[in-house]
């Protein structure tokens, strides 16, 4: 019988396994040579600092969107819910793990979204696990955008039905796909709001236009459009489109400052996926101190709205400061702004540039993005000063130079 763990020792000692396998360099020479960007530990984190091994470094790659994480009432939330409910639910939302607050976060989301009922997992990931695979049947298809969320296609994956795929953002392709789809199946449309790695938003009007026509369902995945558009209230909001969207899914792990996940739609819907989502019955429950900084957070977000225009202004100064120093940044609109580095070693590279330099920004290669691609992925904060911003921008303009991002 061959060992089962062949592959892991291969992929340990030998640095050509890695590159078989797709990777530009194997990740125990890539640390090595001390440009391995991935699980580096902080120290100490405030937002908009944090600290590696001594070294303060501006961070612009957190999902931190609106700061809140160090918002003192979020912080006083969390501690609180602590105090009166303990750590953990120890149980699943079916069973012991359904807190009142639990069931008013859940009030609270639906009203905020736009939607009838709102239903909380523990984790974004599990909530598009959950949703979709509670949905398709064997006859049904699910479509999704090329540069959809690894969630959603997880979740594609482990449904019955069957995956279609779609070019990034291009309504053709979609039509085209749609047009192909039997009368008989039952079709789901899955987009990213904002995606994850571009900034850029769904052509929603469009979207919306071809799953009316062809008779689908939509889903949009709101994880990094929550809080950052539609004055915070996503995608949908920012379209004026909410009545025509079928699902919005979020993650607290991004501008609510926490973790787990909502998905949104008709009551119908809802008690459907309660009751069929696996994620969902058979994983423990969002503990409370989760929830309480969901709900600061959410306060936070209808009392302070300027937050969502204080970081859009600051991804709208990034975009044209990284454009002014030749960089490109693709379509991004959001306070996500990716930097597109064709050269995975260059991106690796730069970042270790950048990190040396007191600057912390994540690198994301394939599976991230489509293979062959690097960016640099960085993202904003609504509690960046403007001199971290500036200093962002003139360390960026010598990283240019000293990695050789435009040659
Ligand atoms: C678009 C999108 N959907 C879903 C998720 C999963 O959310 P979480 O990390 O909160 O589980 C993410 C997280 O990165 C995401 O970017």
């Amino acid at each position: 019988m061959v060992d089962l763990f062949r592959k892991c020792e291969g992929f340990f000692s030998d640095p050509e396994f890695a590159l078989k396998l797709g990777y530009p360099i194997s990740p125990r020479v890539a640390k090595e040579q001390g440009i391995y960007p991935f699980f580096i530990p902080l120290d100490q984190t405030e937002g908009t600092e944090v600290t590696v091994g001594g070294k303060r470094l501006i961070m612009i790659g957190s999902n931190n969107y609106l700061g809140l994480t160090t918002h003192p009432k979020v912080r006083e939330a969390a501690i609180n819910a602590i105090k009166e409910f303990g750590t953990s639910c120890t149980g699943s939302r079916f069973l012991n793990g359904t807190l009142a607050m639990h069931a008013q976060l859940e009030e609270e989301l639906a009203d905020y979204i736009g939607m009838e009922k709102a239903l909380v997992f523990s984790t974004g990931y599990q909530t598009n696990l959950g949703t979709i695979s509670a949905l398709l049947d064997r006859s049904d298809i699910v479509v999704c955008d090329k540069e959809d969320h690894a969630s959603i296609y997880d979740g594609c994956h482990l449904s019955l039905g069957k995956m279609k795929r779609y070019a990034h953002n291009d309504m053709a392709d979609l039509e085209r796909v749609l047009a192909s789809n039997p009368e008989s199946a039952g079709t789901l449309v899955v987009v990213d709001g904002v995606f994850s790695m571009g900034g850029d938003i769904v052509p929603l009007p469009e979207v919306v236009a071809l799953c009316k026509k062809y008779g689908a369902r939509l889903m949009v995945d709101d994880a990094h459009g929550l809080g950052t558009v539609g004055g915070g209230r996503g995608t949908a909001a920012h379209f004026g489109l909410t009545k025509s969207v079928d699902l919005v899914m979020g993650t607290f792990s991004k501008s609510f400052a926490s973790i787990g996940g909502v998905i949104a739609g008709a009551e119908s819907t809802m008690l459907w996926i309660q009751h069929r989502a696996r994620s969902l019955i058979f994983s423990a429950s969002l503990p409370p101190p989760n929830v309480a900084t969901v709900l600061a957070a959410l306060d936070v977000m209808r009392r302070e709205p300027e937050r969502v225009d204080r970081v859009n202004a600051i991804g709208d100064k990034m975009r044209k400061g990284y454009r002014a120093i030749g960089l490109n940044v693709g379509n991004s609109q959001t306070p996500i702004v990716p930097i597109f580095i064709g050269d995975q070693m260059k991106a690796m590279h730069a970042w270790k540039a950048l990190f040396e330099a007191g600057i912390y920004a994540n690198v994301a290669l394939p599976p991230a993005v489509p293979e062959g691609m690097a960016i640099l992925r960085t993202s904003y904060m609504a509690t960046h000063t403007d001199a971290q911003m500036d200093r962002v921008l003139e360390t960026m303009a010598a990283v240019v130079k000293e990695a050789h991002i435009l040659d």
